[in-house]
């Protein structure tokens, strides 16, 4: 018999649009892909030892039945939960099950956007939220996990 080695996962969630970053409005979001994205944040988890689950849906649902599989299986959840954020009180109750490190992120200052953008439902369970360092936040929020989860 084996004796599995645990490694540690983290769940990186995109929400709705957010498979069109690099063609949706690049004057807000940049010209990256979330495929780049990916990529250099595997970089970042690879280098750490950890595996890392990084995930895109428009559906509210799959977002939630994901958070659900990462309180079981990550010691961490990045999310940019995109237009959730600013209406669902499902993904909040879904993150206040979650007993693990959670990074809210946003590629644009919400704060200095449309005033329906300033208000998060997601804040409430996040640790740390990050908005306006562009795609450069997921990194950014990579490295304080990793920095609260490996010490
Ligand atoms: C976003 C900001 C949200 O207001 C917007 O609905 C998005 C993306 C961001 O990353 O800046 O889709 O979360």
């Amino acid at each position: 018999m084996t004796v599995g080695v645990h490694v540690q996962t983290v769940y990186i969630l995109n929400g709705p649009n957010l498979n069109l970053l690099g063609k949706r409005q690049p004057e807000i979001y940049g010209h990256e892909t979330l495929a780049d994205v990916e990529t250099r944040c595997l970089q970042i988890t690879d280098a750490a030892g950890l595996t890392l689950k990084f995930l895109q849906s428009n559906a509210e649902y799959q977002l939630i039945d994901w958070i659900h599989e990462a309180r079981e299986e990550a010691v961490g959840i990045i999310i940019n939960p995109a237009a959730y954020t600013h209406t669902s009180v499902a993904l909040l109750d879904a993150l206040k099950t979650c007993e693990m490190p959670i990074f809210e992120v946003h590629i644009s200052n919400v704060h200095q956007r449309e005033s329906f953008r300033h208000h998060s439902y997601v804040s409430l369970a996040a640790t740390g939220v990050i908005a306006g360092c562009g795609t450069q936040g997921y990194e950014l929020a990579l490295h304080r996990l990793l920095r609260l989860v490996q010490g």
